[in-house]
């Protein structure tokens, strides 16, 4: 993963799931948050509730207000789509 951003499907998310493998997304982007896994101030077990799925709402109820657009800015995958027939 790396260079290009693509657009990613709920089940290429659901992919993403392990703690050496983790993406998840927040309102509507994708992110590799498999190196911030040791920097989350909240540590890797809270982040990996969020992980292989549409993070928005738990993000939303833990701390909405943390800037995570800067914070993983190098973490960036692409858009989340809900539909499985445009893979990109
Ligand atoms: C703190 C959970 C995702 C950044 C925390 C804390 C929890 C938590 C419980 C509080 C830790 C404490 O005060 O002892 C979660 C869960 C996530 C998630 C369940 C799943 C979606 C993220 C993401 C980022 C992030 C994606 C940003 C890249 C932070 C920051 C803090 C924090 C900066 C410190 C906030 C502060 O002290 O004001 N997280 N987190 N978290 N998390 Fe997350």
């Amino acid at each position: 993963v790396g260079g290009v951003p693509q657009n990613v499907t709920i089940s290429q998310l659901a992919a993403h799931n392990k703690r050496n493998d983790a993406w998840l997304a927040i309102r509507g982007k994708v992110y590799n948050v498999t190196k911030y896994m040791d920097f989350h101030p909240g540590g890797d077990d809270e982040l990996m509730r969020g992980v292989g799925k549409d993070a928005t709402e738990l993000f939303n109820q833990v701390h909405a207000w943390v800037n995570y657009e800067s914070l993983l800015h190098k973490c960036y995958v692409g858009r989340l789509v809900y539909s499985d027939s445009n893979s990109g």
